[in-house]
């Protein structure tokens, strides 16, 4: 094929083409312009798999797919803090789309944890936009590089499920910058992913797909944005008023809707021709970077060793995944060399529950079951299973009892617990934390009869564990751990992986802790993001609030020793370029390999607005053998400092003190050094509307303002402390109205002249 030429194509196209190009052409692919030489590409879900549909689509995951590897789940992917294990699934992702023929995967979701109740909160990668922008970006760059588009979604404020096609998420802007944009921002602007996907719900009264802030000004004025805005699946309402916002791409087309819309909007001037033709050039751009790969679809079908090789990093990633919430004695690991009974409980254990329901629903090319796993890396012992309790959440005491038998005369319990499918899904939002009654009821005879019991958790979104984890001798959290969670599972419990997962979500003690609890999902259409800036960690350290485990936290079979952080320091907020290298030294002071993830949190205890404690702005992870050392470095810029400023409508440092926090998890910092950093002052231009305490912490305000007071005999009121208290949030012209001090309007007039003179 040759090269499109888009510079050449785009003036012969007809306004009927045009049209069609902004509109797609079927559920799973651009619409192609044969007479021009212009190819359809396809594009496919999603996230950690691809959901290759051949024949009829859908997005529901209803119909079937092509067999590919299913990865683990975003929620997994995330707690293993790793950017290179990010990286390395977007390449073997690129290779499947490369062998299937499709151009853009239609993944990562980079939106936040705002409530663990959010039913797809197995598909987003955390509450933290750092961690969040950090993964994807890594995801990204390698998909990309492998000649494949990403599309990253839902832009923006897509949190729930619940009402999501209609719902309006009412947020701040200060809160939208800071917490819901960040990690699109840091893709776009370190990766520029071919495409965006926008969301369903509305953010501030506006669909996401006509806002013309969000898709045009931010996205592409602010961040540079290049290609293509596609819309989620369904969420164009008006094409024409989508199209003017910057929504090049509507998937599926609606047709004898949104050609019918756009060309009477056309031909009566309403839709001016430049816009049209925008969009439509941004598709060709698309279908140009694509060509690549359209030229190259099924030259390298899908070999059995590469099948392989994929299976064998999605058991890598899924062991990577999981997190070591409790570990009490060195309960874990078991000796692989065990003898004697060791009862696998659960139906989890033969039936695993590996991946999310819906659009990123994958056919995987193979599963691993974990009773097998087991079996297989315990090959000294004897490994019976009993299922304990039913999928289907119906109780059955012959199960449970028949499990607690079993239990009573094993050596060690493994006890697989979790959220069946039935519990959390795209579509609908939980309405608890809490693992299925049945469960806790076999938990609650099991521990009763023993006490090496280690429960594997498998769950998209956080459960809560703090009513009967203290029962029990370790929990591991495990996530949904795609296609080869059985065997994951199978290398962590016999030690041949050592756990190095950290919570990228906070799990609390009750879902009414969790920051959003009084305000999600909302009702009447409208959800109020009233928590603001305080999502996650950040809500509950602000309230200094006890929590099951910390954001940031998880154990390890080995030990680790951080030395003092060593701080590099160049250029200045004031040239815009400061750059802030911190290097930890890291020890595995243990007896086996592991790995640590060295973290940092930024505080600013000077600022004057409202600030979280602690950021977290900076994280590395370092693998090591027993005694070895490496170096965690951490990279901070001006942007991590910085907070935005709803009064100058900009990214802002203030001058001041800020903490750089090391540790290993959000509450577990034990390392602080002290920052000062000089800056230009952010105070408004003093004038007669700046209040007293503004004129007096301005140098030059204070002494005119004193001279003043001073010459009218009312010099006193500076002295008088709690008189200033009282009178200091008044702007100068109330009190000029009233006289105080002898101040009025005349003299007023006189100080703001002298002032600026
Ligand atoms: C989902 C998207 C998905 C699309 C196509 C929508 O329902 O929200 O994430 O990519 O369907 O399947």
């Amino acid at each position: 094929m040759t090269q499109l030429d888009v510079d050449d194509v785009l003036p012969q196209l007809t306004l009927e083409e045009k049209v069609s190009l902004v509109m797609g052409g079927d559920f799973w692919h651009t619409a192609a312009v044969e007479r021009l030489g212009v190819p359809r590409v396809m594009v496919a879900d999603g996230p950690h798999g691809l959901r290759m549909q051949p024949d009829e689509g859908d997005h529901a995951g209803i119909g079937g797919s092509l067999p590919a590897t299913c990865f683990p789940p975003a929620a997994g992917l995330a707690s293993s803090w790793d950017r290179g294990l990010l990286a390395e699934v977007g390449a073997a992702l690129a290779h499947e789309a490369r062998e299937q023929g499709v151009s853009v995967v239609l993944g990562p979701g980079v939106n936040i944890k705002r409530s663990p109740l959010c039913g797809r909160n197995f598909e987003y990668l955390s509450e933290d936009p750092h961690l969040a922008g950090e993964l994807a970006l890594a995801l990204v760059q390698e998909l990309q590089a492998g000649g494949v588009g990403t599309s990253v979604k839902h832009f923006a404020a897509n949190n729930q499920e619940d009402d999501r096609l209609r719902v309006s998420a009412e947020v701040d802007e200060r809160t939208l910058r800071e917490i819901y944009l960040p990690a699109f921002e840091r893709v776009v602007t370190g990766a520029q992913p071919w495409t965006v996907m926008c969301a369903y719900n509305k953010v501030n009264g506006t669909y996401a797909s006509e806002h013309h802030w969000l898709l045009t000004e931010v996205l592409r004025g602010e961040w540079g944005f290049e290609g293509v805005v596609v819309s989620d699946w369904g969420a164009v309402h008006d094409r024409v008023a989508a199209l003017a916002a910057g929504l090049d791409l509507e998937m599926p087309p609606q047709v004898g809707v949104s050609d019918t819309a756009l060309l009477d909007a056309a031909r009566s001037h309403r839709l001016p021709p430049e816009v049209l033709d925008l969009g439509a050039r941004r598709v060709l751009e698309l279908v140009r970077r694509a060509q690549p790969t359209l030229d190259a679809a099924g030259d390298t079908p899908a070999s059995a060793t590469r099948t392989e090789e994929h299976h064998a990093l999605a058991r890598r990633a899924a062991a990577a995944s999981a997190v070591l919430l409790r570990n009490e004695g060195g309960l874990l690991p078991l000796d692989p060399d065990a003898r004697g009974v060791v009862a696998v409980l659960g139906a989890f254990a033969t039936e695993p529950r590996y991946q999310g329901a819906g659009s990123s629903q994958v056919s995987p090319t193979r599963v691993d079951v974990p009773l097998e796993e087991l079996r297989a890396a315990l090959p000294g012992a004897q490994v019976e299973h009993a299922a304990g309790f039913a999928l289907d959440g119906e109780p059955d005491e012959a199960l449970l009892t028949e499990a607690r038998d079993l239990a009573a005369r094993a050596d060690t319990v493994v006890l697989c617990l979790g959220l069946p499918a039935a519990a959390e899904s795209e579509g609908f939002d939980r309405t608890h934390l809490e693992l299925p009654a049945d469960q806790l009821a076999l938990l609650d005879a099991v521990a009763r009869v023993h006490d090496r019991v280690v429960v594997v958790l498998a769950n998209g979104s956080v459960v809560r564990v703090s009513d009967w984890e203290h029962r029990v001798g370790a929990v591991l959290e495990c996530w949904l751990g795609g296609q080869a969670a059985g065997g994951g599972l199978a290398d962590l419990l016999t030690g041949r992986v050592t756990p190095a997962g950290k919570l990228a979500e906070t799990v609390p003690l009750r879902l009414q802790d969790t920051p959003s609890y009084l305000a999600f999902p909302g009702d009447s259409q409208v959800v109020r993001y009233g928590e603001g800036l305080f999502v996650g960690y950040r809500g509950f350290d602000a309230r200094e609030q006890e929590v099951s485990h910390p954001f940031g936290f998880g154990l390890s079979y080995t030990t680790f020793a951080l030395a003092e952080p060593r701080v590099e320091v160049t250029g200045s907020v004031a040239g815009g370029d400061l750059d802030v290298v911190v290097r930890v030294a890291v020890t595995n002071t243990g007896e086996r390999a592991g790995a640590e993830v060295v973290q940092l949190y930024v505080a600013a205890p000077d600022a004057t607005v409202t600030r979280p404690q602690r950021e977290l702005k900076g994280f590395d992870r370092v693998a090591l053998q027993p005694g070895e050392t490496g170096e965690a470095v951490l990279h901070l810029d001006q942007r991590s400092f910085s907070h935005w400023s709803e009064l100058h409508r900009r990214w802002a440092v203030e001058a001041g003190d800020f903490v750089l926090h090391v540790g290993t998890s959000s509450r577990d910092l034990p390392h602080a050094t002290t920052l000062h950093l000089d800056a230009p002052s952010l105070a408004a231009p003093l004038g007669p509307g700046s209040t007293l305490h503004e004129w007096l912490a301005d140098d030059r305000g204070r002494t005119l303002l004193a001279e003043l007071f001073e010459q009218q005999g009312g010099g006193g009121i500076l002295a008088d402390e709690h008189m200033v208290s009282v009178i200091g949030t008044m702007p100068l012209t109330t009190l000029a109205g009233f006289g105080t001090a002898g101040l009025d309007h005349a003299g007023l007039r006189g100080l703001v002249e002298r002032l600026d003179r």
